[in-house]
């Protein structure tokens, strides 16, 4: 178990490799709490954006930090695709970083435990995690997920510009100085390039039984 005896599950990987699906699926399977930490920086950066001042006001940005309520989180504002690009720019500040993830660690720390995803929750938020998984799938793929999924409402988008602005993401989440995206030393790999969510899921599950058995027999 964790340092403080609950369950926790960390998932990290780049913008589109379907963590947040998968960490729903898991977190109803183990009934644990679930935190999109995605979703708090995108918090920051929607606060910025609604009053007009610049991503890279670092002090505005650090009360906006402080101002997130996680069980607040309203994923239908916070969704939209700028408020995403906004969200990793406002991510490089250290400062903002700070504030956040001791809230994101708080809520790891509540029972029955928790699966978090991110960018650094199996390097930064909870080194300690009792499961690491690192999802990711080809920049491909990833841009010809989030195609359908624009197309799948109506919406219509050109195929080359999404891919463009996944790598320029991807660049920024793994290329800033604190808390990069990379995997934990023990994470365990999920490509999911070539599998459904329902294969993904069932992968991760397998890892984590897995894991929980060998633990169970310590
Ligand atoms: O997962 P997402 O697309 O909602 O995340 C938006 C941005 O927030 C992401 O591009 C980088 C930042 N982020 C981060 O730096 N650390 C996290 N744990 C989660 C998100």
């Amino acid at each position: 178990m964790g340092e403080v005896g609950y369950l926790t599950i960390a998932i990290d990987g780049p913008a589109g490799a379907g963590k947040g699906t998968l960490a729903r699926r898991l977190a109803d399977h183990y009934r644990l709490n679930l935190l999109d930490t995605g979703l708090t920086y995108r918090a920051v950066a929607h606060a910025l954006l609604r009053v007009g001042l610049p991503l890279d006001n670092v002090s505005a940005a650090e009360t906006a930090a402080r101002q997130v309520d996680l069980a607040k989180l309203d994923r239908t504002v916070l969704s939209a695709h700028a408020v995403g690009e906004a969200a990793s720019k406002v991510a490089v500040f250290p400062s903002v970083r700070r504030i956040l993830v001791e809230k994101q660690r708080d809520f790891a720390k509540s029972p029955p435990g928790a699966v978090l995803d991110g960018r650094d929750i199996g390097t930064v938020v909870c080194p300690d995690a009792d499961i690491k998984l690192y999802v990711t799938a080809s920049a491909e793929v990833r841009a010809q997920r989030r195609l359908a999924e624009i197309e799948s409402i109506g919406g219509t988008a050109n195929l080359s510009e999404i891919l463009a602005d996944i790598v320029r993401r991807d660049e920024r989440d793994m290329g800033r100085a604190d808390s990069p995206l990379k995997p934990a030393a023990d994470a365990h790999l999920l490509d999911t390039s070539e599998m459904a969510i329902e294969a993904a899921f069932l992968a991760a599950k397998s890892i984590i039984d897995d894991v929980m058995a060998k633990r169970d027999k310590a």
